[in-house]
């Protein structure tokens, strides 16, 4: 009996050491252990052994059971261990690795100063109206006190669709069509697409935009004008801009001027960014000429407002120091990126 216990036991011990995975100890602690296992078979033939002797082999069973139970456990913590220890360098992960990347698109440019500047006349009680883009050369020029062979016509040469219509050279003709409307008194801007037959250059292209301004009332001045737009330039630049304003010619304006800002850069001392005068041209504007006026329906001895007009990416090119106009329209993701 003795030699029989020792028998499984060896052999026992020696195919759990050579147990290769879980499953396979498993198998072998059935096999040993288990219901029909070679121990219990022992066991089940303790009937045959004299009652002084059963004591003694019960024993001698439970040790080898111990014995085996316990090279069991061992291998088993090992082959665990072993398998997590593969299981991880399976599924090793590099957190160092860059994440991948979520390219969320934003705003161009032109669209964050165009919604700057409709912020600030929104806050003024203006009123944002849009205009088309193809329109009659009527409403472009001649409403705009700008007749046939004027010479203003010149330098706002543009793309014509026919004799009458062209592709507007300005946002101005915008003014015309809220004035006809006849609903007084008028506060609103009007951003858009403009054309001009111009070649492509760092300052110029045939296709850019304008935000023209129209104030409508009674007993409107040119102080309303000045204080209207220098704290728009004080908004849009910075407290400290001061502005100044320059006689200048508009046919649908008088008087007309363009309107300086102090360059924000150099604060006025002069700099590359104001090509050292300490000013920057940023808008044309002037009060609306009474034939304008009387043009539309409305009552120059009753009404008088004033008008302006900005280039929409003259402002971005400033506030963004570009120095390049076409950088705007080229698309060119390094470019954008950056705002
Ligand atoms: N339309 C003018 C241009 O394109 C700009 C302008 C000047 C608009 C004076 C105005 C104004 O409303 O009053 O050159």
């Amino acid at each position: 009996m003795k030699d029989r216990l020792q028998k499984i036991r060896e052999e026992a011990i020696q195919k759990i050491q050579s147990s290769e995975n879980l499953d396979k100890l498993n198998e072998i602690k059935v096999s040993v252990l288990g219901k029909k296992g070679a121990l219990t078979e022992v066991l089940k033939g303790m009937k045959g052994i004299a009652a002084e002797e059963r004591p003694k082999v019960g024993q001698m069973v439970n040790d080898t059971r111990t014995a085996i139970e316990e090279k069991i456990e061992e291998m088993r913590a090992r082959l665990a261990a072993a398998a997590r220890e593969a299981q991880l360098q399976a599924e090793v992960i590099d957190v160092t690795l860059p994440a991948k990347k979520n390219h969320v698109g934003h705003r161009h440019p032109n669209t964050i100063a165009l919604d700057e500047l409709e912020r600030i006349f929104i806050g003024m009680g203006y009123e944002v109206v849009e205009g088309p883009e193809v329109e009659y050369d009527y409403y472009n020029f001649e409403a705009l006190n700008i007749p046939a062979n004027h010479p203003a016509k010149d330098e706002q040469d543009t793309f014509y669709i026919n004799d009458k219509i062209v592709l507007r050279t300005q946002t101005s003709p915008v003014q015309v069509r809220v004035m006809e409307q006849g609903k007084l008194p008028i506060r609103m801007i009007a951003p858009g697409r403009v054309f001009r037959s111009d070649e492509v250059d760092a300052t110029h292209s045939p296709s850019f935009h304008q935000v023209e301004g129209l104030v409508i009332d009674k007993n409107i001045t040119f102080a309303d004008l000045k204080g209207t737009l220098a704290e728009f330039a004080k908004e849009l630049f910075g407290e400290e801009t001061k502005v100044k304003f320059r006689p200048h010619h508009f046919p649908f304006t008088e008087p007309s001027a363009e309107m300086d800002v102090t360059c924000f850069k150099c604060g006025g001392k002069g700099c590359r960014m104001c090509k050292n005068s300490g000013w920057i041209e940023i808008l044309g504007c002037g009060m609306v000429h009474p034939r304008v006026l009387k043009m539309s329906g409305i009552n120059p001895e009753e009404y008088s407002g004033f008008a302006f007009g900005v280039g929409l990416e003259r402002i971005a090119l400033l506030k963004y120091e570009i120095d390049d106009m076409r950088l705007l329209y080229e698309n060119d993701m390094r470019f954008l990126k950056q705002f």
